[in-house]
């Protein structure tokens, strides 16, 4: 049972479609959000109701990280969950501000949050990218991308891209830490969030270091 009713109805619709194959939004991932949104609402001036089925929704629909259209996820996600906002009880005025919630709420698509509810989504989506959780989404992602095209854990000659090289994070999983992990940080809304966030972006910045160290050893061979 979720915190409201309301929520209980809409994750009823929701679950039979959102994706299993993908680790890196399975419902785990939705429910994560899910409980930093309730979390951080009364912080943002946010309603928790509306912060968690903003939550519920916002992956709604997921376009593969290698596709162009990857920045269009969180308007498709947005676009789709109206109707499901309107049978699990929402009002007219509650539903748009949800939608426009998941509608800003993408790192890729680069867009700020219009209201507390934004700042809400944004704020649990992206903490959910850091830390333990987020490395290991961050590997399913990587995973992924290998079946389509060459793709690694990192560069074993430059790690860190410490040489100037180019970052690409499709083909080096570690390169998408400075691409955007340790920069989300620093993007964050809510107190809370960002000390949070601070000591998630601590355990990356660490494991990039036991990287580095671990990778020094096979160099000359790799
Ligand atoms: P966006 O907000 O741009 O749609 P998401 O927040 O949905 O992106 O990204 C979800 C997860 O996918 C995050 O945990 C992120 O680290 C991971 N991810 C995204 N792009 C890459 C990439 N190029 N390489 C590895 N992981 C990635
Ligand atoms: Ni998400």
């Amino acid at each position: 049972m979720l915190a409201h009713p309301r929520h209980d109805r809409l994750w009823a619709a929701i679950l039979p479609l959102l994706p299993t194959a993908d680790l890196a939004h399975d419902r785990d991932h939705v429910l994560r959000v899910y409980a930093w949104a309730l979390r951080l609402a009364p912080e943002a001036g946010a309603d928790p109701d509306l912060a968690g089925a903003a939550a519920l929704v916002h992956d709604l629909v997921n376009i593969p990280k290698d596709s162009p259209d990857r920045p269009l996820g969180g308007e498709a996600s947005a676009k789709a969950s109206r109707g499901h906002l309107d049978t699990a009880g929402y009002a007219p005025e509650e539903r748009e501000a949800v939608v426009e919630a998941v509608r800003t709420c993408s790192w890729s698509r680069g867009l700020a949050p219009t209201g507390p509810l934004g700042r809400v989504l944004q704020d649990a989506d992206r903490l959910d990218a850091l830390g333990a959780v987020g490395l290991a989404r961050n590997l399913a992602c990587a995973q992924s991308f290998a079946a389509r095209s060459p793709s690694r854990f990192y560069d074993p000659q430059d790690p860190l891209g410490d040489s100037g090289r180019a970052l690409d994070d499709l083909r080096n999983a570690a390169d998408h830490l400075p691409r955007k992990l340790l920069r989300l940080a620093r993007s964050m809304h809510t107190e809370t969030a960002r000390a949070e966030a601070v000591r998630r972006h601590a355990f990356l910045e660490a494991w990039l270091g036991q990287l580095t160290h671990e990778a020094a050893v096979a160099r000359p061979w790799a």
